[in-house]
């Protein structure tokens, strides 16, 4: 084989570059968005998988209000909680996670029926909520739009709150409808409607789920780097929203210690691997502790910092995350990451 060419090898190669062309072709194929028609009524779903398609302002208005996420996502909409009751709910037991001495992230696929969850201290957890954002302001709630394309932190704050309107209704039908001709969502534990495009899209997300998202963003300008644009966040504990939006994530990562060795290439690998149908949960990679800012549930809170406080120097603290739950946002090409607001018993 040294010399000459083998007889065998042109037909080889001939055929092993069929094969390739195939593979590419069939890649390049399964890479295509699935066709999306405006207003569909999504009894057809698109086949998977369901990569990125960049979507550009047009697009994505001419979708329009309201799409199909369960068709634009692949994730399925969560099967109705019938025997849900809000006034005896319990959180589930907490999903079993184990503070491994060198882990670091512990990545599970998220149940499409567990992303929000609500419980009998609904009403008083949103109440607690308003009080701390009518005293902290953008520490709290904001947005950054200093980003190449800041249309799309709009459009991923919108994405978010259809996201989660469409879970309540189809989780909780008992108490959440949502009226596709007036676009007013009426949730029947707080006996209000609200009429959604009228409103801030973080707003309706905060008015109603106890809990805390933040939306990341690839930023070209900044070589594709994450920023973090928009969220509402009320149960950090050591640092503020506002300090935090419109920063690179590996920035504000960057004084932990053993952030980049360990986590910052991983959390990057999974941003850009991360495809819509695959949302994922509850990272178990809690970085840091400092002083309390923002209490929601003083004794819960109190009890996670007792037990951290005894191996942390303060200088080394920056961003604390309960991660829950992490999804790619079909529209934008953004991230909601839905963080824990409250830490369950059991
Ligand atoms: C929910 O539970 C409460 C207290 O047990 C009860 O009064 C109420 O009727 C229940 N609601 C529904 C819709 O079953």
């Amino acid at each position: 084989m040294v010399e000459g060419t083998h007889p065998y090898i042109l037909p080889i190669t001939f055929a092993g570059s069929l094969l390739l062309a195939f593979l590419v072709y069939t890649y390049s194929y399964a890479k295509r968005p699935p066709p999306l028609k405006p207003g569909q009524d999504g009894t057809e779903k698109p086949p998977p998988p369901y990569p990125l398609k960049i979507y550009t302002q047009q697009q994505i208005t001419s979708i329009g209000r309201y799409p199909n996420y369960e068709a634009l996502t692949g994730v399925p909409l969560p099967t109705p909680y019938e025997s849900f009751n809000i006034t005896t709910a319990k959180p589930r037991p907490y999903r079993p996670f184990r503070w491994a001495y060198h882990q670091t992230m512990a990545l599970t696929k998220l149940e499409p029926d567990w992303w929000l969850e609500l419980e009998s201290t609904y009403s008083t957890r949103l109440l607690q909520r308003h009080r701390i954002l009518e005293k902290y302001g953008k520490k709290i709630m904001d947005r950054y739009l200093g980003i190449t394309d800041p249309w799309r932190v709009k459009v991923a704050c919108t994405e978010v709150m259809e996201m989660v309107i469409q879970f309540l209704c189809a989780r909780y039908p008992q108490y959440f409808s949502f009226d596709c001709d007036k676009f007013v969502l009426r949730n029947g534990i707080l006996g209000r409607e609200f009429g959604v495009y009228e409103m801030d899209p973080l707003d309706v997300v905060f008015e109603n789920v106890p809990e805390d998202f933040a939306i990341v963003m690839p930023d070209g300008g900044k070589g594709g780097k994450y920023v973090f644009v928009a969220g509402v966040i009320c149960s950090s504990v050591g640092w503020d929203l506002g300090e935090k939006i419109g920063r690179v994530i590996g920035e504000i990562h960057g004084v932990v210690p053993e952030y980049e060795e360990k986590m910052g290439k991983s959390m990057d690998r999974y941003f850009s691997k991360l495809t819509t149908d695959k949302p994922i949960q509850r990272g178990s990679w809690d970085i840091v502790v400092g002083e309390p800012l923002f209490l929601c549930a003083g004794g819960a809170h109190e009890k996670l910092r007792s037990r951290q406080d005894a191996n942390i120097k303060e200088d080394d603290l920056t961003l604390r995350v309960d991660w829950q739950t992490l999804r790619r946002l079909p529209l934008s090409g953004g991230y909601s990451i839905q963080l824990q607001s409250a830490v369950h018993a059991g």
